[in-house]
């Protein structure tokens, strides 16, 4: 095993040129998993508030509650160093407090250093802590801690008044002592000016690439937080759905056949119609309000089809998006299909009169549509009510295109340079109060993960919206200027009086470009 990682590693890993590594935890058993993955530094984050302990903000985090988490991180960790977060109002007020407290949290929880945010307000409580022997990280940028001053978790450092003043309090946490400084949601060029400055590490979260190391929320990181993710967090998993879906089939009933008939009134599909393959499985609820799954298999092909006679309404189709596209079945009705994703097979939701049901799969398109044209229900247009979504502020309708071609003043043209397999999938009418935009999905029939969607909005504007991301840069779309912010793989230009926004994350920029140009030229049949 590598040996212990020290605050002084920190600098030294800056002065060598390689990045750091710090991730979150809060219990014994994820600290354990990240120090053996290598991790130099665990960070027992005040957002444990947030992401485990179900409050709002960090606010309400207490000093008791970090020192119980700390303690068991300090149980599962051998080698990363231990940052323990100093919760607000337990380093403000008096040094003699930070004292004690950041004492408090060495002592009783087994930090090794702590962390507090803020610049010239904490300079003197950072002074006193490292004078008495505790290791201090900073922490400046968004300050989740005075999320009610401010207003939000806003970016910060936007401007170069509030950059340099950042920058200032970087120079002075960095005399008064800490080893580090976190740079929380700043402008990648803020956090790469601070970075030369400074001769300690910069570990950045949301601050570009350019910090010698970064931090990420564990829980973010790996979707097991159930609230909204920042942007630019990487996700590797997706572990909140993976629970649900688990907690649902732990309290399913394995039954046969015939107890599905007689228990829910419903004829599932007889084996031999999908394509050969045998049920091997099926399943009912715990209670009424879950669904009947019945699974079908031949190797490594699997169907699973779902079926509820009550949908709460509030997610239509439950696992099938309802931007999915709306498919004829050949024994008459219709069918919404969504191609597969990394974290799904190819999917099939039938809105029937008294019951819904959806088939997931990994065989051919043609093959999951035959199978679902042979269930003994006839499939219905989407109710009205579940059309409409909300989009932040915004709400969205699906409708044809034509209806979306009759609803705004302009025209609407989809590009004619796509790849391979891809054609519209679905509209929405969107609106967002100053009048109505368009949003196109486009997508690959039979897609196995690959690409994914690709998402063409338009509507009535003059110039771009103000910019939202510091990694946005200006690039040529043929003759036209217009402007690239790669984390969300987003082309975004004016023609003609029209905004249009283009994104594809599974696209590198030149054939966003591609696409982009194309627009404008002969249409597809829509
Ligand atoms: O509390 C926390 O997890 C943090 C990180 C966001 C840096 O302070």
């Amino acid at each position: 095993m590598k040996s212990k990682f020290r605050t002084r590693d920190f600098k030294e890993k800056k002065q060598r040129g390689e990045k750091i590594a710090m991730l979150t935890a809060y219990d014994a058993n994820m600290a354990r998993l990240l120090d053996r993955a290598g991790v130099d530094a665990i960070l027992v984050g005040d957002s444990v508030g947030m992401v485990v302990l179900g409050f709002e903000t960090t606010v309400p985090v207490t000093l008791e509650a970090m020192i119980h988490h700390t303690a068991a991180v300090s149980r599962g960790t051998e080698r990363a160093l231990i940052v323990a977060d100093m919760p607000f109002m337990t380093y403000e007020t008096t040094t003699a407090e930070a004292v004690r407290n950041a004492g408090r949290l060495m002592q009783e929880g087994g930090a090794e250093a702590v962390k507090v945010e803020g610049g010239s307000a904490v300079l003197e409580a950072v002074k006193r802590l490292v004078d008495v022997g505790i290791p201090v990280m900073g922490h400046l940028g968004l300050l989740p801690q005075s999320v009610h001053r401010v207003g939000g978790f806003l970016r910060q450092a936007t401007t170069p008044h509030d950059a340099d003043i950042l920058l200032a309090d970087a120079l002075a946490l960095e005399e008064a002592g800490v080893f580090a400084i976190v740079l929380e949601a700043i402008p990648s060029d803020v956090a790469r000016t601070v970075t030369a400055a400074v001769s300690i590490a910069t570990i950045g979260i949301g601050a570009g690439p350019e910090c010698d190391g970064q931090v990420l929320v564990t829980n973010d990181m790996i979707g097991l937080f159930d609230g909204p993710v920042p942007p630019f967090v990487k996700q590797y998993a997706h572990v909140a759905e993976t629970v649900t879906a688990s907690a649902q089939d732990q309290g399913a009933r394995e039954v046969d056949l015939s107890d599905v008939r007689r228990e829910t009134g419903f004829e599932p599909i007889a084996p031999g119609t999908v394509g050969g393959l045998d049920r091997y499985r099926a399943v009912l609820p715990r209670d009424d309000s879950g669904e009947t799954l019945v699974a079908y298999a031949d190797g490594l092909e699997f169907l699973n089809l779902g079926e509820t006679r009550s949908w709460n309404g509030d997610a239509p189709f439950g696992p099938v998006g309802v931007q999915a596209e709306e498919v004829p079945l050949t024994g008459g009705g219709v069918a919404y299909y969504e191609p597969a994703s990394q974290d799904h097979g190819r999917r099939i939701a039938i809105h029937a009169a008294g019951t819904d049901l959806y088939l997931e799969s990994n065989l051919p398109r043609s093959r999951l549509l035959a199978a679902a044209a042979a269930l003994p229900v006839q499939g219905l247009p989407m109710p009205a009510a579940w059309t409409f979504r909300r989009v932040g502020a915004a709400t969205a309708e699906r409708v044809s295109l034509e209806t979306a071609r009759a609803s705004v003043s302009f025209p609407i043209e989809l590009p004619s340079d796509l790849p391979a397999g891809f054609g519209l999938a679905s509209v929405e009418l969107v609106d967002a109060g100053y009048g109505a935009g368009v949003t196109l999905y486009l997508r690959d029939e039979d897609a196995d993960a690959g690409i994914g969607t690709i998402r063409l909005h338009l509507e009535a504007a003059s110039e771009l919206p103000p910019a939202t991301s510091a990694d946005q840069s200006s690039v040529d779309i043929g003759v036209l200027p217009g402007r690239f912010t790669p984390d969300r793989s987003q082309l975004e230009w004016i023609d003609g009086g029209l905004y249009r926004s283009l994104d594809a994350p599974g696209l590198a920029l030149d054939e966003l470009l591609a696409i982009a140009i194309s627009i404008g030229a002969d249409e597809p049949d829509g």
